[in-house]
């Protein structure tokens, strides 16, 4: 089975072809996938003086770029409109001129190719992604942190969501993206911050830890992120090691948070399937890039005897990738959409 894949929800232009190996064929990569073609335009430059995404910006770019972007995934990956099984776009959550124009693009491809459209939860896109890359039977946990969401999801199938806990207000990516900009520091924030943490001093600030040892298991991001701005504002004018020292303590109390946070998740999955031997924690989403992060699931993970599945870096920021191989498994269950399905600026999983 191949698939098309458009992501145009934010600020990348991507589309990928993905195969994803029948079910029930004899050959040993049966249900796993593989990327023919992943081409990704970064519209960074165009927001940066901005300090984030300026969505009319980021729709006209969308318009210039997709058609030839379409053409070199397909090109790289040496596939014709014929070929295709299927279409498949983020119709959402995300921008919603974005959203259009990629949705747009895969209904003329499914009506003029007559091959079945799939309209992908961008959500569901990161939650699939480590079943591209690795071997991730359900049920399994799920951290999902990115630009726009930070949530704990228990994934039974595709399709089969249960929200366990959220952002009660700013989501991870934009905490540090938000962070990033009060320092002084470029957009996007999250990789500027982690690399002015690896040369800080992680202890030199106590930051509130939010939500730790409460009961649940949702997140809150503002007050951390206000006491950064109070910190810098009395430590300003700031030095570079200022900075450093900032973004570490940061850092180091978002990861206290995090491991908080999953530590009770595991317990809670662990009761829930006690028959599975290895639970498995999949991070996804562009705030799973950070390596700290990565550092601080892993020993949790490695005290519990649970798989820390973390799909590689380029995959877990925005990519066609993602879309197209959401879309190769919801085909294979017969999961698709008709012409007329519209785009949604708000979408929960
Ligand atoms: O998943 P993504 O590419 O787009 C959304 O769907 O939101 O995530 C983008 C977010 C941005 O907030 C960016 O600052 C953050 O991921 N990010 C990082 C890192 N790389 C990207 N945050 C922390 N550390 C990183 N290395
Ligand atoms: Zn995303």
């Amino acid at each position: 089975m191949i698939v098309l894949g458009i992501e145009t929800s934010c600020d990348e232009t991507a589309a990928a072809i993905v195969r994803r190996f029948d079910d029930k064929s004899d050959n040993q990569r049966a249900g796993q996938g593989e990327i023919l073609s992943n081409i990704v335009l970064s519209q960074i430059e165009d927001h940066a003086a901005y300090g984030g995404v300026v969505p009319e910006i980021a729709a006209r770019a969308h318009v210039e770029a997709l058609d030839g972007i379409i053409k070199r995934a397909m090109l790289e990956a040496n596939v014709t409109f014929e070929q295709l099984d299927g279409v498949a776009a983020t119709s959402g959550p995300g921008l919603i001129g974005g959203v259009l124009i990629g949705l747009m693009s895969a209904k003329a491809i499914a009506a003029v190719h007559n091959i079945p459209l799939i309209a992908v939860n961008h959500l569901e896109g990161h939650a699939l992604t480590a079943r591209l890359t690795n071997d991730a039977p359900f049920p399994h946990l799920l951290l999902l942190v990115s630009g726009g969401h930070s949530q704990i999801l228990l994934v039974k199938g595709v399709s089969d969501y249960e929200r366990w806990g959220t952002t009660i207000d700013d989501a991870l990516g934009e905490a540090f993206d938000k962070t990033a900009k009060l320092l002084g520091l470029p957009y996007p924030g999250g990789p500027e911050v982690e690399k002015a943490a690896k040369n800080g001093d992680p202890k030199r600030f106590d930051f509130p830890r939010s939500m730790k040892g409460r009961d649940g298991y949702d997140f809150s991001f503002s007050g951390l992120k206000s006491a950064v701005r109070r910190e810098a504002e009395k430590t300003a004018p700031l030095s570079d090691t200022d900075v450093n020292d900032l973004c570490a303590s940061f850092q180091a109390a978002i990861c206290d948070i995090l491991a908080d946070r999953i530590n009770k998740a595991l317990l809670a999955f662990k009761q829930r399937f006690p028959h599975l031997d290895s639970p498995q924690l999949i991070v996804a989403g562009g705030v799973a890039s950070n390596q700290a992060i990565r550092a601080t699931l892993y020993a949790i993970l490695q005290k519990h005897e649970a798989e820390l599945i973390a799909p590689p870096i380029a995959l877990c920021t925005d990519n066609g990738a993602m879309i197209a191989w959401a879309g190769a498994e919801r085909l294979a269950l017969g999961l698709t959409d008709p012409l007329n399905t519209t785009a949604r600026p708000r979408w929960p999983l």
